[in-house]
């Protein structure tokens, strides 16, 4: 596994790469990595010769009230878990090198898309991922990208990207990886206190309702959204970011339960905002 700083080196070779015919898989990340990463890159790493990760975290998704300096980090568990999974090339560029003095280029993805759930509460955040998304794959030109279902929008908003602006790559979205009791793994969830981590679970147990539910035949979304709501209010010191029933493509609120469903919600436990989702085909 080789370490690369500086971007033009590594698109320099990894063009040369694909001169001989070879595929390159990418897996992008903020760091802190967990099994949930891990099962990005170990899928990755089956699709593709060449297997590039990169971790950095990417300043201009983080909103002037985030803490961007207390995103948690630990390079050298993550090169160990990288190198376990077969990584052959690790993107770790500097703010610099992302952003130099000058840089005045954003990518934004206009719409409801956007404007919505996660990105009605983080202004600019999904501009700000938009636009490192876009230079990590110019200068990783991967013919296969890899993104978690956890972030259900960011995916959405990646796609919706990839196809505006004729990106010549495939999007491979991937299912969410839980610890053994239901809980979604995410890098935030280290901010959990005990009694915070144990009331977190109300988040999956209230998405296993709603799949409860729409399977005993319940088709009305305010039915659904108020069971969740429900279950959620029982942590008394939790705040709803959002719970949103929506049409998994278009990511548009639904009223009937039916077709391709995502149900996603947002929800402060404690410091962390945890995000979790399921997505069902419905009759
Ligand atoms: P980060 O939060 O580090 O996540 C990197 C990738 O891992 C994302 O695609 C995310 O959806 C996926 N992931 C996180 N937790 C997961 C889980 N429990 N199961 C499956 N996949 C999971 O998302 C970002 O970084 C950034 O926005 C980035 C795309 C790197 C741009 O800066």
């Amino acid at each position: 596994m080789e370490l690369y700083t500086s971007g033009k080196q590594l698109r320099d070779l990894l063009k040369s790469l694909k001169k001989e015919g070879k595929s390159v898989g990418f897996v992008p990340t903020m760091g802190f990595l967990h099994e949930g990463h891990k099962s990005l890159m170990v899928r990755a790493r089956r699709e593709n010769d060449i297997l590039v990760a990169s971790v950095f975290v990417n300043p201009t998704q983080f909103g002037p009230g985030e803490d961007l300096d207390a995103y948690p980090r630990d390079l050298e568990s993550d090169q160990k878990l990288m190198e376990s999974v077969g990584v052959d090339y690790v993107f770790f560029p500097t703010t610099e090198e992302m952003y130099p003095t000058g840089h005045n280029t954003y990518v934004n993805v206009e719409g409801s898309l956007t404007k919505r759930m996660c990105g009605a509460s983080r202004e600019g955040h999904f501009q700000g991922v938009a636009t490192i998304v876009s230079k990590l794959f110019n200068l990783c030109v991967p013919d296969r990208a890899y993104f978690g279902m956890k972030d259900a929008q960011q995916v959405a908003v990646i796609q919706r990207m990839v196809e505006d602006m004729n990106f010549d790559l495939e999007v491979v979205p991937c299912p969410i990886v839980r610890e053994q009791d239901g809980l979604a793994l995410s890098s935030r969830n280290t901010y959990l206190s005990t009694e915070e981590r144990k009331d977190a679970l109300k988040l999956s147990s209230s998405l296993a309702r709603a799949r409860e539910m729409i399977e005993e035949g319940i088709r009305d979304a305010h039915l659904i959204y108020d069971e969740m709501k429900a279950i959620i209010d029982s942590i008394p010191y939790a705040r709803i970011d959002y719970i949103e029933i929506l049409d998994a493509r278009t990511l548009e609120p639904l009223n009937l339960v039916a077709g391709d469903v995502l149900i996603a919600l947002a929800v402060w436990v404690g410091k962390p905002k945890l995000l979790d989702n399921i997505r069902l085909e419905v009759e």
